[in-house]
C-alpha cells in the first residue's frame, strides 16, 4: 500500500525510531498493561512485590490500567515509576447512575489515563461510536489522557473492509481529542485480542497508517499495538514504523512476562 519500509532499519522497538508520522516526537516507546477484570488489591500488591525490571527502564513509558478497586493498593505497591489508568468512565460528572465513575473521580484517586472504547467495552458491552466520543471528551475535560480504542473484527478485515471501519471509528471521536492535553490511540484488531493471533507487521504497519491518516487533523499522537502481545513478539511489533508503543492485556497480569515485554522495549 506505500513504499516506507515496515520495520525501522536497525530498531528494536520505537526508541531506535527515526523521523517519521508521529513517531519522530516520540523517543520514549510506551508499554502498557490492561489488566481487565483481573487482580483485585491483593493480587494487585503481589504482582509489583514480584515485579523486577531490569536496566535502562527510563526509557520506557510504563502504564497500569488497573481494575478501579485496585488502583490504591496498586498504586501504593508499584517501586516502579509508572502511570495508573482506569479502564472505563462514565461522561458525567456525577449523578444517580449506579456503577458508574466519573473521569473526575478516576482523577481525585490518582488516575492519570483513561482507556475509552476498548473493544470488549463495544463489543460485549455493545458501547457505541457515540458514546465513545462522549467518553473521550468526559476524559479529557476531566485534565486525564484519553487512550482510545479502535479495531476491526475478523469478519470486517476478511471483507476487505478494514479502512472503512478504522475511519469511522476514528471520526467518530476525532474530534473530541480537541481538548486534550496529551491523547493516545490503540490500534487492537479484535480477532488479535486474547486469541494468541498477532497481527503481522505488515498488518500493523498498513493499520497504523490508515489510523494515522484517520486522525488527521487532531495531530500527531502516539498509537499503540495490541492485540496478544507477548516478550517474545514484542520487539518486531515495536520495530514497525508508526508503533509507538504496546497495549497488553494476558501477558501483563504476569510479573516475569510482562517484565519481558518492558525488556524487549528498552
Ligand atoms: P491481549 O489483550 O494482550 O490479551 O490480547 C490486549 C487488550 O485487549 O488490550
Amino acid at each position: 500500500m506505500n513504499q516506507r519500509p515496515v520495520v525501522e532499519p536497525g530498531a528494536a522497538g520505537a526508541a531506535e525510531a527515526g523521523p517519521g508520522p508521529g513517531t519522530g516526537a516520540l523517543r520514549r516507546p510506551i508499554v502498557a498493561a490492561n489488566w481487565k477484570m483481573n487482580l483485585g488489591p491483593s493480587r494487585a500488591a503481589a504482582f509489583f512485590a514480584a515485579f523486577r525490571l531490569g536496566p535502562n527502564v527510563s526509557r520506557v513509558r510504563l502504564q497500569f490500567f488497573v481494575p478501579a478497586v485496585s488502583l490504591a493498593a496498586a498504586r501504593t505497591a508499584a517501586k516502579v515509576a509508572a502511570e495508573f489508568g482506569i479502564q472505563n468512565v462514565h461522561w458525567e460528572r456525577e449523578g444517580a447512575l449506579t456503577g458508574e465513575t466519573s473521569a473526575e473521580m478516576a482523577r481525585e484517586a490518582g488516575v492519570a489515563l483513561a482507556l475509552v472504547g476498548h473493544s470488549e467495552r463495544r463489543h460485549v458491552f455493545g458501547e457505541t461510536d457515540a458514546e465513545v466520543a462522549r467518553k473521550t471528551r468526559a476524559v479529557s475535560r476531566a485534565g486525564l489522557t484519553p487512550v482510545v480504542c479502535v479495531g476491526e473484527r475478523l469478519e470486517e478485515r476478511r471483507a476487505g473492509r478494514l479502512e472503512e471501519v478504522l475511519r469511522r471509528q476514528v471520526g467518530a471521536f476525532v474530534g473530541a481529542l480537541a481538548g486534550a492535553k496529551e491523547w493516545m490511540v490503540a490500534y487492537e484488531p479484535v480477532w488479535a485480542i486474547g486469541t494468541g493471533e498477532t497481527a503481522t507487521p505488515q498488518d500493523a504497519f498498513e493499520a497504523h497508517e490508515i489510523v494515522r491518516a484517520a486522525l488527521g487533523e487532531a495531530g500527531p499522537g502516539p498509537i499503540l499495538y495490541g492485540g496478544s502481545v507477548k516478550p517474545g513478539n514484542a520487539a518486531e511489533l515495536l520495530g514497525v514504523h508508526g508503533v509507538d508503543g504496546v497495549l497488553v492485556g494476558g501477558a501483563s497480569l504476569d510479573p516475569a512476562e510482562f517484565a519481558g515485554i518492558v525488556a524487549a522495549a528498552t
